[in-house]
């Protein structure tokens, strides 16, 4: 029986349990992985405010994020190819966020589809969208997103084309797996995943698979992800996304206070403060350097949110002290995912609660909202 204190402990046991492929896609970042890094080192240079003597009972988390009540300021992001990692892993995460009383967001390129997390949940969740070359395409997945009773819609910016994504190329991914040396003793070598995997008929791409036009097989869909992705997107566009979709909408992929700017002016109702996990420009900055310029630039004027190397609910505390309204959990949760089901999802809710209240306790704080750079040893600025 393995201990789990906290993620590493999950990260390690995906490691075990989940084909490399789909294992070194989440733990990955783009070419020479500098900005993967930086992401989780730069926290450890933050240095928190220890205070004493300060009356810490009756503690809070509870927040709202966007309007809707939130029992902890943190949200699942969207991550592909969640269901590669557990059988059905998109409905398994959103169930655990449920009863965590978080958001979850579904990617575009999930597994199972709008409609089969719908199916599965009670909440509603919020639906992150990539804008591709087809807009038909796009607008039907927003109306499919409206009449699943999506409660937000993401718009992910930093993706216009695929970062250099060396692991994925050496693995050979794909979803479902192709019948290649390759991949099949990748594969093959995890007996209990490829078991488990024989419990759903969720093996690819469920929001475009029989949805966009000519896409059937795997073929033809690694085809029109490759050249679906819009290098012409512009603020311009963000305009028609936002009348179409008529619910709030949250702008991702922001690290420059121009383009926070631009966001806020183009009436989004919240930023995520974002490189993408490191999986895009390699040598961007970590996004927690980026973090607390964009605060000082747009603060007053749209919701921060935050995420990009999160490992720990302190490193929650520490984005939230530098001006974010809440914090995404990306790989956190996916390992949970790999290593147990929904089980190890919530498990990483709960690592991410107790160690973000009891930071908070010791710096002798008892509402998330009261966090703020007075809390940091030496704040920016
Ligand atoms: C992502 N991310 C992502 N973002 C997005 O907008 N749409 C997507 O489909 C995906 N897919 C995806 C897959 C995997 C495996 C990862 C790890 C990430 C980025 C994600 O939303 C978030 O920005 C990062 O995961 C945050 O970094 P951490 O928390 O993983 O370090």
């Amino acid at each position: 029986m393995t201990t789990i204190c906290d993620i590493y402990d999950l990260q390690k046991l995906a490691r075990r349990r989940v084909p490399r492929m789909f294992y070194q896609y989440a733990d990955s970042g783009s070419w020479t992985q500098s900005t993967y890094r930086a992401n989780e080192d730069d926290f450890k240079n933050i240095k928190l405010r220890q205070r004493v003597a300060v009356d810490i009972t009756d503690r809070s988390l509870e927040t709202s994020i966007i309007g809707q009540s939130a029992n902890m300021p943190i949200a699942l992001a969207p991550v592909g190819l969640t269901g590669m990692q557990h059988p059905d892993g998109e409905i398994k995460a959103a169930l655990a966020a449920e009863a965590a009383g978080v958001p979850f967001t579904l990617s575009t390129m999930s597994i199972c589809s709008i409609e089969e997390v719908a199916k599965h949940t009670s909440k509603p969740f919020w639906f992150q969208l990539y804008v591709m070359r087809d807009r038909e395409f796009i607008r039907n997945l927003i109306d499919r997103a409206k009449n699943a009773g999506c409660s937000a819609l993401m718009l992910t910016l930093d993706l216009q084309i695929l970062g250099q994504r060396h692991n994925d190329v050496r693995n050979g991914l794909s979803a479902p797996p192709k019948f290649t040396i390759n991949a099949m003793m990748q594969v093959l070598s995890k007996p209990r995943w490829c078991l488990s995997m024989l419990t759903t008929r969720n093996h690819t791409f469920g929001n475009i698979v029989g949805h966009a036009k000519g896409v059937g097989d795997l073929s033809s869909l690694s085809s029109w992800t490759a050249e679906q992705f819009d290098p012409r997107l512009s603020w311009d566009d963000i305009d028609w996304i936002r009348e179409h979709w008529g619910g709030p909408l949250i702008i991702k992929g922001i690290l420059d206070v121009e383009d926070a700017k631009m966001a806020a002016k183009v009436g989004a109702d919240a930023i995520v403060v974002s490189n993408h996990g490191g999986r895009q420009l390699d040598g961007a900055d970590s996004s927690i350097n980026a973090l607390p310029g964009i605060v000082d630039a747009v603060g007053k004027d749209i919701e921060i949110h935050f995420d990009s190397g999160i490992r720990s609910g302190q490193d929650v505390l520490k984005a939230l002290c530098l001006g974010a309204h809440a914090a995404y959990i990306g790989r956190a949760y996916d390992y949970g995912l790999g290593a147990a089901g929904q089980a190890g999802v919530t498990k990483a809710l709960a690592i991410i609660l107790k160690e973000l209240d009891t930071t908070m306790a010791l710096c002798g704080e008892r509402l998330v909202g009261n966090l703020g750079r007075h809390n940091l040893l030496h704040p920016p600025g």
